[in-house]
């Protein structure tokens, strides 16, 4: 997205604000607020409504898997994602913790996660060609994330910000991937339906 969005002509600079005032140049007519989980604690009303949902995930090599397959509970996910064009990569997940900050990755939730999806869909490991156990899966990496997540759910608003135009976009969760592109829409509309622009 960022290459084709620099092809069109679009500069990035990267930069850590204490405050959402420093997004403002003096030639700068709307600003666009998506500081996700940042947004917390970012200076010029903190939203406290935002909080973290943590995940984890095992990422896998499995060239003989081409498909997607889930199941979610309210308080639960369990999921297999194969990523194309990754070299078969194959993410498996996963944990909805709401509130929980922690950064680091636990071996614990590593082991519950191969010990699901493997349930889930058996033929993980009765099609590896490296043996049908969870040892012999090819573990690349663990992660951990936080999902931007926002009690009453996502924030689109166009606001005024000393006379400039701030128009919000943030708490997408879960969902940032599936959803970001018609957020991204929604946002536009509003920063564009300003006479000023
Ligand atoms: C384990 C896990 C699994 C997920 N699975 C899925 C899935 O299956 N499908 C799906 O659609 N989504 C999924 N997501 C969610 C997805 O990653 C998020 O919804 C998405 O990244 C949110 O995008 P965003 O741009 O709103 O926020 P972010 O991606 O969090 O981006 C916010 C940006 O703001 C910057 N920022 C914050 N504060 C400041 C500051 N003060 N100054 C400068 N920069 C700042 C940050 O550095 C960051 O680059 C998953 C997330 C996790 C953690
Ligand atoms: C910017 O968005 C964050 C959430 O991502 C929010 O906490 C913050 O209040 C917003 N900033 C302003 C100035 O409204
Ligand atoms: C995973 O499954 C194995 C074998 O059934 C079991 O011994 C182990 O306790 C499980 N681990 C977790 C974290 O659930």
């Amino acid at each position: 997205m960022m290459n084709y969005l620099q092809r069109k002509g679009v500069q990035v600079n990267r930069k850590k604000l204490n405050h959402i005032a420093e997004a403002y140049y003096p030639d700068t007519i709307a600003v666009v607020n998506c500081s996700g989980i940042g947004a917390r604690s970012l200076g010029g009303v903190e939203d406290t409504m935002v909080y973290p949902t943590r995940g984890q995930v095992v990422v896998v090599k499995a060239p003989h898997i081409s498909e997607n397959r889930m199941f979610w509970g309210k308080d639960s996910a369990t999921y297999v994602i194969k990523r194309p064009y990754s070299n078969d990569q194959m993410i498996l997940g996963g944990f909805l913790q709401h509130g929980d900050w922690t950064p680091d990755t636990l071996k614990e939730q590593s082991d519950d996660i191969l010990n699901r999806t493997t349930k889930m869909f058996p033929k993980i490991l009765s099609d590896n060609i490296h043996g049908p156990n969870i040892e012999d899966l090819e573990v690349l990496r663990v992660v951990a994330g936080l999902r931007p997540s926002r009690t009453g759910g996502v924030r689109i608003e166009k606001q005024n910000f000393q006379n400039k135009i701030l128009v919000h976009n943030y708490g997408a969760s879960g969902y940032g991937y599936q959803s970001g592109y018609a957020m991204g829409q929604e946002a536009a509309k509003l920063a564009l339906a300003t006479p000023k622009l």
